[in-house]
C-alpha cells in the first residue's frame, strides 16, 4: 500500500492522519498515513528512511517548513513565495513542495463559510510563516485592500515590499503597525499570529470591527482564542476557527497525491469543536 505521513516536532496533538484516513476511505484510495516525530535535527534524514521505505509522500508541520523548502528540489509558486512547504510528493530522485495552507484559508473562507474576499477590506494579522502563505492567495481573490498588520512594524513592512516587488499591486497591499489602522474598518480580519496558542490576543482596534464581517483565527480546536472574543464583544457576527483551513489544506494535498479531490464537509463537521 503507498504510504504517507505527517512530519513535525512535537507530532501527537496532529489530526492530519484522521484526516486522511477519513478521505482514502472515501475515494476507495489504498493508502496508510501516520504520524512520524523528527528529531528537531533530523528532519531531512527522517524523509529520506521513509522515502527509502516506500514513502510517497508527506505533509509538514511546526517547525519543519522552512527545512521542508530546503530539501526539496522543485518548488511550486506557493512553497515559493512562502519560503515554506506543507506538503512533499517524491517522484523518483526529485521532492516536488507545495504550500497548501493559504489555499486551504481562501477555500475555508470563500466556499464553507460563503464570505466573499473579492473587492473587500482584509486585515490580515502577523508577519510570520502563516501570513506569507496566505499572501498570494488572499491577493489571488483580488481584496479591494489586503493590510498586513504586526506588532514589530518592520516586519510587515518588509514583508510588504517583498510581495510588491514580485509584483502585488501596491494599491491592494500595504502594511505597517497596529497603531497605523487608524480607524478604518474591515469586513474580513484574520489573525495569522500565534498570539491564541499562549491565550493572548493581538491589539485589534475597536473600530476594525464590523458587524456583518468575517473574524477568522488560523488556530483550531481552542474554543473561543481572546481574538474571536474581542470579534464577538464588538458583534461580528461570523467567527471561525481554523478547522475548515486545516481540512482543505489536507483535501489539497490529498489531491496532488492522488488525482481525486475528497469531500471536505464530513471531516469538518466531525473534528471541529464548537466555540462556546
Ligand atoms: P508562524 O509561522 O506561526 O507565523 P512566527 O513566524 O513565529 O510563527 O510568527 C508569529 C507571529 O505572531 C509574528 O508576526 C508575531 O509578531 P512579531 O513579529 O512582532 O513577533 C506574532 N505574535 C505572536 N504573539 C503575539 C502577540 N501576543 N500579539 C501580537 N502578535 C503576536
Amino acid at each position: 500500500m503507498d504510504r504517507y505521513a505527517v512530519i513535525g516536532h512535537p507530532i501527537g496533538h496532529s489530526k492530519s492522519p484522521l484526516i486522511h484516513s477519513a478521505f482514502a476511505q472515501a475515494t476507495g484510495q489504498a493508502l496508510t498515513y501516520t504520524a512520524i516525530e523528527a528529531p528537531l535535527d533530523g528532519f531531512a534524514a527522517t524523509v529520506d528512511r521513509f522515502r527509502a521505505d516506500g514513502g510517497r509522500g508527506v505533509n509538514v508541520t511546526v517547525p519543519f517548513k522552512l527545512d521542508a523548502c530546503a530539501y526539496a528540489t522543485d518548488l511550486a509558486d506557493s512553497a515559493r513565495a512562502a519560503g515554506a512547504a506543507n506538503a512533499l510528493k517524491f517522484d523518483g530522485s526529485r521532492c516536488l513542495a507545495e504550500n497548501f495552507d493559504g489555499v486551504g484559508l481562501v477555500r475555508d473562507i470563500v466556499h464553507n463559510l460563503a464570505q466573499a474576499v473579492r473587492g473587500r477590506r482584509v486585515l490580515l494579522l502577523g508577519a510570520g510563516g502563516a501570513t506569507r502563505g496566505a499572501l498570494l492567495p488572499l491577493l489571488e481573490q483580488a481584496p479591494a485592500l489586503l493590510f498586513v498588520a504586526n506588532r514589530t512594524v518592520g516586519k510587515a513592512q518588509a514583508l510588504v515590499q517583498e510581495f510588491v516587488g514580485r509584483g502585488a499591486s501596491a494599491a491592494v497591499l500595504a502594511g505597517g503597525g497596529y497603531g497605523d489602522l487608524g480607524n478604518a474598518a474591515f469586513d474580513v480580519v484574520i489573525n495569522a499570529t500565534s498570539a491564541s496558542l499562549g491565550q493572548e490576543r493581538p491589539p485589534v482596534p475597536a473600530s476594525a470591527w464590523q458587524a456583518d464581517g468575517l473574524a477568522y483565527d488560523m488556530v483550531y480546536g481552542k474554543g473561543l482564542t481572546p481574538f474571536l472574543q474581542d470579534a464577538q464583544a464588538a458583534g461580528v457576527r461570523h467567527l471561525a476557527d481554523g478547522v475548515g483551513m486545516l481540512v482543505e489544506q489536507a483535501a489539497e494535498a490529498f489531491a496532488w497525491w492522488r488525482g481525486v479531490r475528497p469531500a471536505t464537509a464530513d471531516v469538518i463537521r466531525r473534528i471541529h469543536v464548537p466555540l462556546n
